[in-house]
């Protein structure tokens, strides 16, 4: 086994405690201060690990590189950043959707603009759709776009869907869903692979483990 520390890309933001709870869950011993702290790499000696706070969309490039061996993101941003990594896991958290939204009056109009974090995504939807459209690379609060007039429909994540009903907006059409996923650099996965295996498998355990408490619920 190799000395050096396991890499792990987090991504801050909302994943970010929904995916320590799962590492806690399974096993791995994240110190109590990891959510408070305002420290971008924090080590986990006790597992031979350090964790590197990153930006979501900014995980998978950590990743490809190297930076990171391994790393959690959510499926909308894999899809958009189309980095070279390997997918191993769906973790199953931070569910929502990706969907196409706009004012409840929305009429189709000849030349319509569609405003988006995900300009990749949407652009390939719409084009498989066989519609034509102009596509604006917003990076946040893209509920304005079409208050404002700047579009006349959006493609955002939808979560609670509160964003949407308090701005008025209403959600057209649900393009897919979305949870997070656990992606691994392709070399660490073969240079690494017991630890990065064990871990996928320590993760697929309590996802499993989760399921059967729910079923039992019922
Ligand atoms: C995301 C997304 C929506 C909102 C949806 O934005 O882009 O705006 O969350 O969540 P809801 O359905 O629960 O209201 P985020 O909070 O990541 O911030 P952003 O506007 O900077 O993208």
């Amino acid at each position: 086994m190799s000395n050096k520390p396991l890499m792990v890309a987090m991504p801050k933001g909302r994943i970010f405690e929904e995916a320590v709870a799962l590492l806690r869950k399974a096993g791995y011993p994240l110190p109590p201060e990891f959510e408070a702290s305002r420290k971008l790499i924090i080590p986990v000696p006790e597992a031979n690990m350090a964790f590197i706070l990153a930006k979501p969309t900014d995980v998978p490039t950590y990743v490809e590189y190297g930076v990171a061996d391994v790393g959690v993101v959510g499926k909308d941003v894999l899809l958009e950043e189309e980095r070279e990594v390997y997918e191993l896991l769906d973790l199953e958290i931070s569910f929502c959707h990706l969907s196409i939204a706009g004012l409840p009056d929305w009429r189709p109009t000849l030349s319509p603009r569609v405003a988006t974090k995900y300009p990749k995504v949407a652009s390939a939807y719409f084009r498989k759709q066989g519609q034509q459209v102009e596509v604006i690379k917003l990076n946040g609060s893209i509920e304005l776009a079409p208050i404002v007039g700047l579009a006349d429909r959006i493609v955002d994540i939808v979560s609670t869907g509160r964003t949407l009903q308090e701005n008025g907006l209403v959600e057209l059409e649900k393009m897919m869903d979305i949870s997070s996923r656990l992606i691994a650099n392709q070399v660490s996965y073969r240079m690494r692979h017991t630890e990065i295996e064990e871990m996928r498998v320590r993760l697929q355990e309590v996802i499993l483990e989760g399921k059967h408490v729910k079923n039992s619920e019922k």
